[in-house]
């Protein structure tokens, strides 16, 4: 049924259509507004904002609710892997076993970088940050699919998702191995997705890495977790990207440069280097908590808060689970994990937390299990970009696919100087 709101406006009575999704929830359709009546809405960080119809994740923050094509996170994080999942975010179904086969060969069969992409890695400086160098190389990977620019997006869309997932991890490792200034390590077909990027990352050419079953769980994990969450900054920077009908790579490379800011996905280094720094101070974490709640202070309780999650976000409990049980399983002790354990517990009994609703995110205890791996810290980001590459993918096929789709353009309220005319140099002083 057709639903519509009124609204009044400067005496004039305005009728807008209602959508409803599919789990209930309402928005207003103000397409018309600005023709109707002059108006356009300000929503500033786009809190009200719906900024597309998708059918790919929902979300109730409300309820900590997180389910990918409707399946709930907590059925996905036990039964599926990484790759299983990724294939449901980008074509909306569990693929049966033969559609499996052919998307696990494709990823194998598109695992390597062109050579001549090796010489990139030379040219950046030692210390250069991995993200920096995967949102470079994510762009200039474009230069060696030149259908690409020859043909439209829904052209060889299956092999360049497949491109870009098998190769988003060869990079990284290949910009963690030059940052040590080791040899590459070529990613070994024999390997699945997430045992072949720990092969790449810390193989030797004389000694094989010694996989551990519990690590490639972990870390298929962290990617599973990651791998979509609807209109964040990243995946509305790669819609906005693709609806100007710019490439899949191209998208991508925003995605990441979006992905790297420590409100976003650079919180999981955050939260880390936040840790440290309490340890290394000899705080408890109560001194830190205190600076939190201090607009002044210029700090924050990174992997706390969300711009949807006004409950505990779904993905950080299981994470949590994961962590705790990875530590006992490999024996290690985490001195951060106790810090972290501490500081969610004042904080989940602060006032200040509790009035907000701010809850540990995703980002609070992923570093740990990161850490275990023994993964740098400076490589979390790059982690996190590796699992959200099929959402982005996902994302930029439901913009080339709907017919609908024109180029993101929002506008603004302009609040500069009126009209005043041009003055000479020599007339200025
Ligand atoms: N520490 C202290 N205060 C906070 C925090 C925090 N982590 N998060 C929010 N607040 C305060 C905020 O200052 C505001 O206070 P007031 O009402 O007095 O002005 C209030 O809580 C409400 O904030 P909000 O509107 O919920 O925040 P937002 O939607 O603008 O920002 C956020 C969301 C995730 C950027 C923010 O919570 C934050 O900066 N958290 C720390 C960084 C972090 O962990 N980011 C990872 C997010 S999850 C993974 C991802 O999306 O990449």
């Amino acid at each position: 049924m057709k639903t519509t709101v009124r609204i009044g406006i400067d005496g004039k009575d305005l009728e807008l259509p209602t959508v409803v999704g599919s789990e209930g929830e309402r928005a207003i359709d103000i397409s018309s507004l600005r023709k109707e009546t002059g108006y356009i809405t300000l929503d500033d960080g786009y809190g009200n904002t719906g900024s597309c119809r998708s059918a790919i994740t929902f979300i109730d923050g409300e309820k900590g609710i997180l389910r990918y094509r409707g399946i709930p996170i907590e059925q996905l994080a036990e039964h599926s892997n990484f790759i299983e999942t990724a294939y449901l975010i980008i074509y909306g179904h569990l693929p049966n076993r033969a559609e499996l086969r052919v998307f696990s060969d494709l990823l194998t069969d598109n695992a390597t970088i062109h050579e001549a992409m090796r010489h990139h890695f030379e040219g950046f400086p030692a210390d250069a940050h991995p993200m920096a160098i995967l949102s470079s190389m994510i762009n200039a990977s474009s230069c060696f699919s030149p259908e690409l620019w020859q043909t439209s997006n829904s052209d060889h869309f299956e092999s360049h998702a497949a491109k870009l997932i098998s190769q988003v991890r060869t990079i990284a490792a290949f910009s963690y191995r030059k940052s040590l200034g080791r040899p590459i390590i070529y990613p070994n077909p024999a390997y699945k997705y997430t045992a072949n990027f720990l092969h790449m990352m810390f193989s030797e050419p004389y000694r094989e890495y010694p996989l551990k079953p519990e690590f490639v769980k972990a870390l298929d994990l962290i990617f599973l977790l990651h791998a979509d969450h609807e209109q964040n900054c990243s995946t509305s920077t790669v819609r906005m990207v693709a609806s100007s009908q710019a490439n899949l790579f191209a998208s991508a490379a925003a995605g990441v440069c979006a992905l790297w800011g420590p409100l976003h996905g650079g919180a999981n280094q955050a939260v880390i280097e936040m840790l440290e720094q309490i340890r290394q101070s000899g705080d408890d974490g109560r001194r830190f908590i205190v600076a939190a709640k201090d607009k002044t202070s210029g700090k924050k309780l990174m992997g706390f808060g969300h711009r949807v999650y006004r409950n505990y976000d779904p993905r950080a409990k299981i994470i949590k689970k994961a962590c705790d049980e990875l530590l006992a399983a490999a024996n290690i002790s985490d001195p951060l994990l106790d810090i972290a354990k501490r500081l969610e517990e004042a904080a989940l009994n602060d006032s200040y937390f509790v009035e907000r609703r701010l809850y540990p995110n995703v980002d609070f205890y992923s570093g740990i299990i990161m850490r275990a791996l023994r993964i740098p810290t400076q490589m979390f980001t790059v982690i996190f970009a590796i699992g959200r590459m099929p959402g982005w993918i996902a994302n930029f096929k439901e913009i080339m696919e709907d017919t609908q789709s024109r180029i993101y353009r929002p506008r603004q309220v302009y609040v500069g100087p009126t009209a005043n005319d041009y003055v000479p140099l020599e007339q200025r002083d």
